[in-house]
């Protein structure tokens, strides 16, 4: 019996759809392999083969630096051998530019179904590649890469895969890019990844939604699932980890897009423009990993046409801006039924931290006012259910810097306890 699949969501169907009931997306449907069961009945009992750790090398000791310290740090310390890392990241954002600057010292095959051999030599070019061992290829066949993979890994330290919807398995009918295709693509470069040790890299296209373009599957073969982010109006690109086998996720490299390439940002005041006060502005200290951030919240209300106010997020979870508008309504009294609300993080930058919960209330407080926060100050705090203010994961260490940074006030738990607070503060 035929199976459909949707490209988007995963939403599986036993008849074809033009539109996906699931995610609502057009002509996403395609037809998947019947997962037959081979009889296993037959099969004799196995042997059970048993290891004992300890004779098992370890592979901690190698990891392989790459030319960014920013990319090897959100690795977790390099690149692992036999390592598979998906890194995906919408159109244009910087994921060819990343990997080349990351991998100018390596001998590496590189793989392009996107791209030709001269635009990637002049990319090369500009970011100052070593292009002796940097070998293109524009062959697509998955069963031909790894042969010529495997062909030449005693010179070759990497693959690279740009990208897996341009790929195809010969062993299967599907069109490249389809379900199938990427996943017996993928499996396939797993397998070779483990046999020979030599690691992979993968680029894979989002969608609209910023969702891998393909089976969720793909993140479970995969070790390393990276996320290259930003806007493409701002320079500002962001790295992170949301899986990763080897190491912690709490990382991110941040990086600044310029004509030689993309540079390493260590500036944690690098996304503010300025420390001036605004109404409906506030400043907030996060961590992401190790490392103290500060953003710029910006939240407009505005008294609403609508019978249901509007609520647009951008930069932090809708569904957290819905919670903290709620205890902003029970515990400042805020009339925001007659208030379309929208909150946004400057720089185009996802944040993941709840530490930026008390800045977006005061910012809320301040637009609702039209008065504008006390200047250079930095708001520091998670917000809970009854209006408490929380310390958050790092505080001191984001507290020490906001000071080093020369902002004169930090309200956090250390200053106020609870929302309701704020007004005195
Ligand atoms: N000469 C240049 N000077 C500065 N920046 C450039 C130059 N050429 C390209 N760029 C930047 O590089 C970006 C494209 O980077 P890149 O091709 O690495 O993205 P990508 O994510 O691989 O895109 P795709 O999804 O199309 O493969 C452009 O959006 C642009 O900002
Ligand atoms: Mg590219």
């Amino acid at each position: 019996m035929a199976f459909y699949i949707c490209t988007n969501c995963n939403f599986g169907s036993a008849s074809f759809l033009g539109k996906c009931p699931d995610c609502g997306e057009f002509n996403t449907l395609v037809k998947a392999d019947d997962d037959v069961e081979k009889p296993r009945h037959k099969e004799e009992v196995k042997k059970l083969k048993l290891t004992s750790l300890s004779k098992v090398q370890t592979t901690r000791k190698e990891r392989r630096k790459t030319g960014i310290a920013e990319f090897d740090r959100v690795l977790g310390g390099g690149i692992i051998p036999g390592a598979v890392i998906l890194l995906t990241g919408e159109p244009g954002i910087g994921k060819s530019t990343l990997l080349l600057q990351a991998l100018k010292d390596m001998k590496v095959i590189y793989v392009s179904g996107e791209e030709s051999a001269e635009q990637i030599r002049d990319r090369a070019e500009r970011l100052s590649v070593n292009m002796e061992h940097f070998y293109f290829s524009d062959d697509l066949q998955i069963e031909g890469v790894i042969k010529g993979a495997e062909e030449e890994k005693d010179l070759i330290e990497l693959l690279v895969i740009d990208s897996i919807q341009t790929v195809y398995s010969k062993e299967v009918e599907a069109t490249a890019g389809s379900v199938t295709q990427l996943r017996e693509t993928t499996n396939k470069l797993v397998t070779f990844a483990k046999r020979t040790k030599m690691p992979i890299i993968i680029i894979g296209h989002v969608t609209k939604d910023g969702e891998i373009a393909g089976p969720k599957t793909l993140e479970h073969l995969v070790d390393t699932v990276l996320l290259f982010e930003g806007e493409k109006v701002s320079n500002h690109r962001v790295l992170r980890a949301n899986k990763n086998r080897f190491g912690s996720t709490d990382e991110i490299g941040i990086f600044e897009m310029n004509e030689s390439g993309l540079a390493e940002v260590s500036n944690p005041l690098a996304f503010l423009d300025d420390l001036n006060s605004q109404e409906g502005k506030s400043i907030v200290g996060v961590s992401e990993g190790k490392r103290p951030l500060f953003f710029e919240i910006q939240t407009l209300a505005v008294t609403t046409m609508l019978s249901v106010p509007r609520r647009v997020v951008k930069g932090v979870d809708y569904n957290k801006v819905q919670l903290l508008l709620a205890v902003a309504r029970k515990y400042l009294g805020l009339k925001l039924d007659t208030y379309d609300v929208y909150v946004n993080v400057v720089g185009g930058i996802d944040i993941k931290s709840t530490a930026a919960d008390l800045g977006i209330i005061a910012s809320l407080v301040s637009s609702i006012s039209g008065k504008p926060l006390p200047p250079k100050t930095v708001y520091i705090g998670e917000v809970g259910l009854l209006g408490e203010i929380r310390p958050v994961y790092f505080q001191d260490r984001i507290i020490d810097e906001a000071k080093r940074m020369k902002f004169t006030s930090v309200i956090s738990s250390k200053v106020i306890k609870n929302i309701r607070d704020l007004k005195r503060s």
